[in-house]
């Protein structure tokens, strides 16, 4: 339950790092999440939907408050972080943490191109959050926990920082059993496939952190159409050097990734809350 623990945390920084450097053309977009709304997607700073990897809009179903105190943990390059700060307003304030450097360097930029001075963006770890007990309202994370290696401890710190009656609001993808070969492929973790949990088994984690009113609000399914576009989205070489080995062509090894884990791979909204005080509501 606790993802592949023989993943090294350095192959998913260089995946994340070579993914900024070498953004989806147009047309493209690795965003796998048709939940956002275009108009607030098109008001973002150039090229950040082009370095965005979130598989649906968090906020979408989060009633987040005017001066609310929002933590999105593994911000990316920061489009949730300018979503929640619309949300928040000036007196509110966006907590983006990411352990990629070159991703938080990323995120205070397009925060800065916003004028977003209510964003503040700090390197480390869902694990181990430099944050202190007790100090936000609003977590949110998109396509991010499935990737850590010890997700209790990823719970754990959420239910530390919440205050208490404070909420979160995860968009991530669940998996059920997914065939070996896909599950051991490390660039297929680093995707955010082969780390996946079943959804029963994710909903234990945030219940067994002593949060309550765990539940999903919302459920995409991924079809072959679906997991084609996540895989070619985010693996472009990845997917070459697969299809040279098995001696495929690449529109093979597409349809053969896509075939094996059609139905299997959904997108969730995972709500819940930590006990005591008041209790937000829900959009
Ligand atoms: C799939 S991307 C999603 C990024 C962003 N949330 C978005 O929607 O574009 C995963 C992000 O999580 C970060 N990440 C992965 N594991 C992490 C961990 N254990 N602690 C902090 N950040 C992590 C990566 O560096 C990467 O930026």
């Amino acid at each position: 339950m606790t993802g592949n623990k023989h993943e090294p945390r350095a192959g998913i920084d260089a995946f994340y790092g070579d993914r900024l450097a070498a953004p989806a053309a147009a047309g493209e977009t690795p965003l796998l999440a048709p939940d956002y709304d275009p108009a607030a997607l098109a008001a973002l700073p150039d090229g950040l939907v082009a370095t965005s990897f979130g598989c649906g809009d968090p906020l979408a179903f989060a009633a987040v408050e005017t001066g609310a105190t929002v933590l999105d943990l593994g911000c990316g390059a920061g489009l949730d972080l300018l979503l929640a700060a619309e949300r928040v307003g000036p007196a509110g304030r966006v907590i983006g943490l990411d352990a990629n450097p070159d991703m938080v360097r990323r995120a205070r930029e397009n925060a800065a191109r916003a004028g977003a001075g209510q964003v503040e963006v700090m390197e480390g770890l869902i694990e181990a959050l430099p944050l202190p007990d007790e100090s936000v309202d609003w977590i949110i994370s998109n396509c991010v926990i499935n990737l850590s290696m010890d997700k209790p401890a990823a719970f754990a710190e959420i239910a530390r920082v919440l205050k208490p009656g404070g909420r979160i609001l995860v968009s991530d993808l669940v998996a059920e059993t997914l065939p070996d070969w896909i599950a051991a492929h490390r660039d297929l973790y680093a995707a955010c496939i082969a780390g996946a949990v079943a959804e029963r088994d994710y909903l234990a984690l945030a219940e067994a952190a002593g949060l309550d009113d765990v539940h999903v609000l919302d459920r995409m399914t991924y079809g072959a159409t679906e997991v084609r576009a996540l895989v070619a989205g985010e693996l472009p070489v990845a997917i070459d050097s697969l299809a040279a080995r098995l001696g495929v062509t690449r529109d093979d090894m597409l349809d053969r990734i896509a075939a094996e884990m059609s139905g299997k791979v959904r997108s969730i909204k995972l709500h819940a809350r930590r006990g005591g005080g008041e209790v937000a509501t829900v959009a």
